[in-house]
């Protein structure tokens, strides 16, 4: 089977290195796994006024997530927590109540930062919040990437082969956590 996997930059920078780690892991992605980006830029700030007359972009975005079979997040960390760009997009998805795009949605969590701890924190938060959309998340391996200049090219060719090989391996450890969550629904046990 080939699994549709819709993954969210949590940056808008031009240069972020976010999307570059983005551009890695789907080059070392398994084969079973095909990607379209779910884009969150064009997103007014989210309040429930708009639950009455969802706009245009809060349906595509919704669809988008609701079409996938398996989500993929790949964002910096923003003192020390999840950008906001990001958190609108996620409080969109999640409304109007009843209708929260990310149940049951397998999703992987992933991010890069010059610092040390490489979204640990950012990560930690998201996971809090994904478990409240009750979203299933890839738990090991966690990828927390500290970004060093010329680690990566700009098209995602990654320079450092143990960093290349954990980027594979979390790529196909995720491929394997999205068919186990979609085998388990498929069988239709209560
Ligand atoms: C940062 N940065 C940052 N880094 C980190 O490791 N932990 C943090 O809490 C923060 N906080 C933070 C806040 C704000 C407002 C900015 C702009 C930046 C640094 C951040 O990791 C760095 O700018 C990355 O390049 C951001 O990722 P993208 O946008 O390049 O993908």
């Amino acid at each position: 089977a080939t699994y549709n996997i819709g993954y969210i930059v949590g940056s808008l920078a031009a240069g972020s290195i976010n999307r570059t780690l983005s551009k890695a892991l789907i080059k070392l992605a398994p084969e079973c796994l095909s990607f379209n980006e779910i884009s969150i830029k064009d997103l007014p700030l989210y309040n429930h006024d708009y639950d009455a007359d969802y706009p245009q972009a809060g349906l595509d975005l919704k669809s988008a997530i609701e079409a996938s079979d398996g989500l993929l997040i790949v964002s910096p960390e923003y003192n020390r927590s999840i950008p906001g760009a990001l958190k609108n997009a996620i409080d969109w998805a999640s409304r109007p109540w009843g209708t929260n795009s990310f149940a049951r949605k397998p999703t992987g969590i992933i991010g890069a930062s010059p610092g040390a701890i490489g979204t640990a924190v950012m990560q930690s938060n998201m996971r809090s919040v994904l478990s409240f959309l009750d979203a299933p998340q890839l738990n090991s391996p966690e990828g927390y990437i500290t970004f060093k200049p010329g680690l990566f090219e700009a098209n995602g060719t990654v320079n450092d082969q143990s960093t290349s090989d954990f980027l594979a391996h979390y790529m196909s450890e995720y491929g394997a956590f999205v068919q186990r969550v979609l085998d388990v629904t498929a069988e239709g046990h209560i």
